[in-house]
């Protein structure tokens, strides 16, 4: 679904124009004035003075503490853990604007907005009907499940009969009944309802929308849980049960529990641990993962103590690899094979829950068990085989210092060196010591590149009139040239705040944060005019002296005879321009 759907370009410059990113934080936190900027404590982690910052004038926020930036989207989106698509159409309904469609050339679904009503309806009725079956309700409080908790969760009902949602729809014939998953269409065009004689979960989006269902049978049978096919409002990988009623709570104790199951989920709110969401009957994806650690500090997933509860787990690790933030804790929590969070919760409280919790096994312990268990690490044949099983892993991770030290660790156990691991695998090292030495051919200074790259932050349009020839190196000279490219293509006029959206998640994104970061600290007093004239005769000056020490390399204190035509042409042009 959002796949499907593309926003113009041009919309999202204009929604940023109209927003005012210090209104949309003050809807989430308070902001204080402190000079030219706004500050607060930083919604994204743990702190007692604020390094939280934010720029009315260039519309971005940047924390000093843990590195959080990002534009009003972009804001939208970490703190509520909303995706790209969802926090766009978030803001444009905060000031009043429709969002336009461009046509895709994907498959496009169409999200009529009475697929959501449809499914609203189907959950008022499910709630009508549990309380009018005395049986459905037994089932609940035999789970020990109480009135309050059940409402909390919107926890209903689907009587025994064929179609059932006749009397919760105005026409039962709409094929977008059959779009919402709710209805099947049999052979011969005959319909009957998806769910019957089922207690029924509703499966709720972060905004409040009903997307889909599970269906628990009441006594024994096939299937146990029956759920909502994926519909044009549902995407399995994308959603977590609960993630809705849990979202305030997560925030506050900066820590989520991640279940296999519905009534997980349900039992742990029911003795109070309100922060636990469940996958949907898959694996634990990367998008899961990281939409989490967007709202806080610790992920922990607590699967049922069998056997598919330790392949989940081991899953669930592989696919928060990529995703792992230094600072940040995953940590997994292993129960007694007969027990999942459910029946353990209800067996021995909340607190010895709460408890077990507190001592999870961090994911790179869990790592280390599950490679050390499956090799013989007395053998060279073993040692060799962990080196290998770890391959994958280890270079799965991005997050720097979580990589380092399983990489050191991993090492130690084989017997090898850190670099002859990461030799091994062809892997760039990490902290290797930087060379001393100057290097031969001068390149240009940082600190020009980076006042360059400052000037073009607070004016993205600078950047046309960079000359064509100015060859910058590195990821500064990387990401100034994107910026040209982004710029040559847009028409519009541009701002501090679209190109920094632009710019989200790519490869240039941590270059354009640090910059933003400095200009942050600059303030206003900063003459960006002159700085970038500055700025720009200086690179072209160390462009000239480091082409200049290439030809004198070549000549190597010999006369220009050893240059052939062009470079000595060339050679001249350079010594006219000093
Ligand atoms: P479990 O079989 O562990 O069930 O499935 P459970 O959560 O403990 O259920 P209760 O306690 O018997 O009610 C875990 C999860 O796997 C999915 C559901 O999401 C379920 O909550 N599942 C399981 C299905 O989708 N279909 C099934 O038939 C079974
Ligand atoms: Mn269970």
């Amino acid at each position: 679904m959002r796949e499907g759907r593309v926003i113009p370009k041009s919309f999202i410059q204009d929604l940023l124009n109209r927003l005012d990113i210090v209104d949309v934080i003050e809807r989430y936190l308070p902001l204080k004035k402190a000079g030219a900027n706004f500050v607060a404590c930083c919604p994204f982690h743990n702190e007692k003075s604020p390094s939280f910052t934010v720029s009315q004038s260039k519309q971005f926020y940047h924390c000093f503490g843990c590195g959080a930036h990002g534009t009003a989207i972009g804001f939208v989106m970490e703190h509520a853990g909303m995706g790209y698509v969802e926090a766009i159409e978030e803001l444009a309904k905060s000031i009043g604007v429709a969002v336009p469609q461009e046509a895709s050339n994907l498959p496009q679904h169409k999200v009529a907005p009475d697929l959501y009503d449809l499914m609203q309806s189907a959950t008022r009725y499910y709630r009508e009907q549990l309380k009018k079956t005395p049986r459905a309700i037994e089932y609940l409080k035999g789970r020990g499940l109480s009135g309050e908790v059940a409402a909390r969760f919107g926890i209903g009902y689907s009587p025994d009969d064929w179609q059932n949602l006749k009397a919760a729809v105005p026409n039962y014939q709409d094929t977008s009944l059959v779009e919402t998953g709710l209805v099947i269409e049999g052979e011969g065009g005959k319909r009957y309802d998806r769910f019957r004689d089922r207690i029924m979960f509703p499966i709720v989006n972060v905004r409040g929308q009903v997307i889909g269902f599970g269906g628990r049978v009441l006594d024994k049978g096939e299937p146990k849980y029956l759920n909502s096919p994926e519909t044009p409002l549902f995407e399995k990988g994308h959603e977590l049960y609960g993630l809705y009623q849990a979202q305030k709570s997560i925030r506050a104790q900066q820590r989520v529990i991640v279940v296999e199951g519905y009534m997980d989920v349900v039992a742990l709110a029911q003795h109070g641990v309100e922060y636990a969401v469940a996958t949907l009957g898959t694996a634990t994806t990367p998008y899961h993962v990281q939409k989490l650690l967007r709202l806080c500090d610790q992920v922990v997933f607590c699967f049922d103590g069998d056997k598919p509860g330790q392949k989940a787990a081991w899953r669930a690790l592989e696919n928060a690899l990529p995703q792992l933030v230094d600072g940040k804790r995953i940590g997994f929590l292993f129960l007694p094979e007969e027990h999942d969070p459910d029946t353990y919760i209800r067996e021995y409280g909340a607190e010895a829950f709460e408890h077990e919790l507190e001592n999870s096994l961090p994911l790179s312990g869990y790592l280390l068990r599950e490679l050390t268990a499956q090799v013989d690490l007395h053998t060279q044949e073993g040692r060799s085989a962990l080196l290998k099983n770890a391959q994958p892993l280890l270079t799965a991770i991005t997050a720097p210092a979580t990589a380092l030290l399983l990489r050191k660790e991993v090492a130690a156990l084989a017997g090898v060196t850190q670099a002859e691991l990461e030799a091994l695998y062809v892997i760039k090292p990490i902290a290797a010591p930087q060379r001393a030495a100057p290097p031969k051919v001068k390149r240009s200074t940082p600190s020009s590149l980076r006042t360059l790259l400052r000037c073009l932050v607070m004016r993205p349009e600078l950047a046309r009139q960079l000359p064509h020839d100015s060859h910058t190196e590195g990821v500064e000279g990387a990401a100034i040239a994107a910026l040209v490219d982004w710029l040559s293509e847009s028409v519009d006029e541009t701002s501090t705040a679209a190109m920094i959206q632009h710019f989200q998640d790519t490869a240039h994104e941590a270059v354009f944060a640090s910059a933003q970061g400095e200009v942050m600290q600059w303030g206003e007093s900063f003459d960006v005019e002159s700085e970038f004239a500055g700025s720009l005769e200086k690179l072209r000056e160390e462009s000239r002296r480091a082409e200049l020490d290439t030809l004198h390399a070549k000549m190597q204190g010999r006369d220009l005879k050893v240059l052939n035509e062009q470079e000595r042409a060339r050679y001249l042009q350079l010594l006219q321009r000093g």
